[in-house]
């Protein structure tokens, strides 16, 4: 029997970051000694205190359906949360757990966007922000940030992308894949600007306690109460706490818009698991020293790995303040021809280096940027340290090419 399946199943293109990762499993199971710069997860165990929680929860028999939108207790615990971390007021009503944060931004995406709707996504952008909002049949509208701007998102590169047909604007800061936070007085226009114009703003804030050398993540939520009423904040557990496979993300904001997303939700997946929620609750209220232990390290294998990527010639690498990744640019190379076949774009590059070094990137292409690769650094020193010199080697050998 031939099937045909819809023309959204047939658009979508799978997750380009999982498929890496499932790339990179096999190669270690075949025992070949990978060094694995594409994961988009902490290399770090989920904290002692959370998993007894989980443990706790299963003993006590907390085992059955919740409510759909996640239970109470962890609905006040991301409040109290949003208050301490980011100044910011919400009742219950206006918070949801979903199944990783993943899962709300495409409940939002649901409630929100339709055919004929224009959603801004500043490049270069996590993956799965315009294949959601192609799946509810919206278009989003790229809008670049730049290079030697330290890819820095600016009201005046939004302004220009505005139609009347603009629903919102997503901001995800720092930004997975680039590292780059958006500047407190670049955050402020960027408030009013979706004042001005009536838009929404979906402000995605996975890696907010991912910052260095200073720098510390602001909300644009916490601008006032104009932009927090137009705002959905979305969050997780899954990188702060080391908690990706745990999948309980959330998100706040007004209560129409949180509760047709309970809504959806209620008909999709039901509850997230209610065991993970109370590991959540564990999270957000206990102590958060391993937290702070992780991003210590991240900031030593950021400043090492972006140290050594300075001295490779042909290579450019922005200072990140934020997130696990770093966002080379490896264009220099392209046009080159390796025993492998040439290099022309990133997915070459990658599979390139994955060939001839065993070491694995993401292309920069799935970002919406080209002359790039992501390397995350969420991966042990040694390796890092592996990694770096095989680059090296391999790039180095292009050159004389
Ligand atoms: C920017 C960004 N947002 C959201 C997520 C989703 O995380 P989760 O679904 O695990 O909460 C990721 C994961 O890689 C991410 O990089």
């Amino acid at each position: 029997m031939t099937v045909n399946l819809s023309s959204r199943a047939r658009n979508a293109s799978p997750s380009a970051t999982l498929a890496i990762a499932a790339v990179a499993k096999q190669m270690k199971a075949d025992g070949i000694d990978v060094v694995d710069f594409g994961l988009g997860e902490p290399d770090f165990e989920t904290p002692a205190h959370v998993k007894e929680a989980a443990i706790v929860a299963i003993r006590e028999g907390f085992t059955r359906y919740t409510a759909a939108s996640g239970i109470d207790e962890l609905k006040k615990a991301i409040v109290t949360k949003l208050k301490r971390d980011n100044g910011l007021s919400y009742t219950p009503a206006e918070v949801i757990v979903s199944c990783g944060s993943k899962h709300s931004l495409f409940n939002i995406a649901e409630v929100l966007f339709e055919s004929g709707d224009e959603v801004i996504v500043p490049a270069p952008y996590w993956v799965t922000y315009t294949e959601q909002i192609q799946l509810v049949d919206a278009r989003p509208v790229i809008v670049q940030t730049r290079e030697d701007e330290g890819f820095h998102l600016t009201r005046a590169a939004l302004e220009p992308a505005i139609t009347p047909k603009t629903k919102a604007i997503l901001l995800n800061s720092p930004c997975n894949p680039t590292g780059a936070m958006i500047p407190p007085e670049q955050l402020r226009a960027i408030a009013a600007l979706a004042v001005e114009r009536d838009l929404l703003v979906i402000s995605d804030e996975a890696y907010e306690s991912m910052t260095y050398s200073g720098h510390t993540h602001m909300s644009i939520a916490s601008l006032g109460e104009e932009v927090k009423q137009r705002t959905i904040l979305v969050n997780t557990v899954s990188k702060a706490y080391a908690m990706t496979g745990w999948r309980i993300g959330y998100a706040a904001g007004p209560a129409d818009i949180i509760k047709a997303m309970g809504t959806i939700q209620s008909q999709v997946t039901s509850n997230p698991t209610s065991i993970a929620q109370k590991a959540a609750v564990a999270a957000l209220l206990g102590p958060h020293d391993d937290l702070i232990t992780m991003v210590i390290e991240f900031d030593r294998r950021r400043r090492y790995l972006l140290n050594r990527l300075h001295t490779i010639p042909g290579i450019t690498c922005t200072n990140p303040e934020g997130a696990f990744y770093l966002f080379p640019n490896v264009s220099s190379f392209y046009g080159a021809v390796a025993n492998s076949g040439p290099i022309r774009n990133s997915a070459e590059m990658a599979a390139y280096l994955l060939q001839t070094a065993n070491v694995v990137s993401v292309p920069g292409s799935e970002f919406g940027s080209d002359a790039h690769l992501r390397l995350s650094y969420a991966t042990s020193m040694d390796s890092i340290r592996k990694g770096a010199e095989r680059i090296e080697r391999a790039l180095g050998a292009l050159r004389k090419g």
